[in-house]
């Protein structure tokens, strides 16, 4: 039997280049040696408030996206999270195991809270919302960038604690990051990374962004005051350009773009990523032109995993000595 792999994408602001490098090219590329889940975490979106209407839409955007990044809808299951209820069931039964001290000590909770005025109960239980997604698949498998590797160590804590207090339920997850692209940083700043939430017109690429764009904001991204590519000292700028390029076409390399000047670096850089995105942003066109399709593909994705979440469920409370009808 093939071993599970799950992972999930919030469907909030734009999907950016870092979602597509850290994660989505990673998944397109593995799907086929796992049984495969990827979702589309609205119920993790609605951590920080939403737009209903915009919501609604990037939900169907989202799954689109996936399919036009590589993921074949007959291989993997796509599946939006609020469509099984096991994810939001699990979740509050791990958060009866889980010691508040844990949450509180989540980096990117912090990070989050501090820009909101008042800070939502979901914002803290973000985490325990996460590995519900995973433990109610009983996934092996969790391809996510770097910055999802503390709430992975969160989900196998979790795990551990309900497995020794009630007796062995689930499988223990692992993270699996990309060789290239773990970490993509911001184009105006390569010391923090490339993030929906943060504003700014040359922050992130857009997976949706035009040629024109996508050149415009790579000529603009920050470099530093060296003239040309030094391939054994890289400034964060150069370095997270250059990992960007490699990212989308492995035959640049250090040796490859060593002494380019910065403007003719940059030009290269953009070919390479506008060429990786042609392909995605027509295969989106084609896609969201048939009204229905996606639909056909979530209501597929959730026929097909839900009786994994409810057979984890029904462990689960039994497990805790919850009601379970006898049948
Ligand atoms: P999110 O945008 O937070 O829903 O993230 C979805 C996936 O993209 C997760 O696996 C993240 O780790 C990954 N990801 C998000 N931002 C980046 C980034 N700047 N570099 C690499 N991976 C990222
Ligand atoms: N929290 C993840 C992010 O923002 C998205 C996510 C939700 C996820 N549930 C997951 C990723 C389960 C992997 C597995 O990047």
């Amino acid at each position: 039997m093939k071993a599970r792999v799950l992972s999930g994408v919030q469907p909030s602001g734009q999907l950016h280049l870092g979602n597509y490098l850290g994660a989505l090219k990673n998944w397109a590329e593995i799907q086929s040696n796992y049984e495969s889940i990827f979702c589309i975490v609205d119920l993790h979106a609605i951590t920080v408030y939403q737009d209903p209407k915009e919501l609604a839409e990037k939900i169907r955007e989202t799954a689109a996206l996936f399919i036009a990044a590589g993921i074949d809808p007959q291989e993997s299951s796509i599946v939006v999270q609020s469509s099984v209820s096991g994810h939001a069931e699990l979740a509050w039964m791990l958060t009866c195991v889980t010691p508040l001290g844990w949450l509180n000590r989540m980096t990117q909770y912090k990070a989050k809270a501090e820009k909101q005025e008042t800070v939502g109960a979901g914002l803290l239980q973000y985490p325990v919302l996460m590995a519900a997604d995973i433990l109610v698949y009983q996934a092996k498998i969790v391809p996510v960038g770097e910055d999802q590797s503390q709430h992975l160590e969160l989900a196998r804590d979790i795990a551990q604690r309900f497995n020794s207090m009630y007796g062995d339920t689930f499988v223990m997850p692992e993270t699996r990051l990309p060789a290239v692209g773990a970490r993509i940083m911001g184009l105006d700043d390569p010391t923090t990374k490339m993030s929906k939430s943060v504003s700014g017109t040359n922050h992130a690429i857009a997976l949706l962004d035009e040629p024109s764009i996508v050149r415009k904001k790579i000529a603009r991204a920050t470099t530093d005051s060296q003239p040309a590519v030094d391939p054994e000292n890289m400034g964060p700028g150069v370095a997270n350009l250059f990992t960007i390029a490699h990212a989308c076409d492995p035959f640049i390399t250090k040796n490859s773009v060593a002494g380019m000047r910065y403007g003719d670096f940059k030009k290269l850089v953009a070919e390479a990523v506008v060429s990786r995105l042609e392909p995605i942003q027509r295969k989106y066109r084609e896609i969201t032109a048939d009204r229905g399709y996606i639909d056909s593909v979530l209501l597929e994705g959730q026929r097909r995993v839900l009786p994994i979440a409810e057979n984890t469920i029904r462990n689960a409370k039994r497990a805790m000595g919850l009601y379970v009808a006898n049948r």
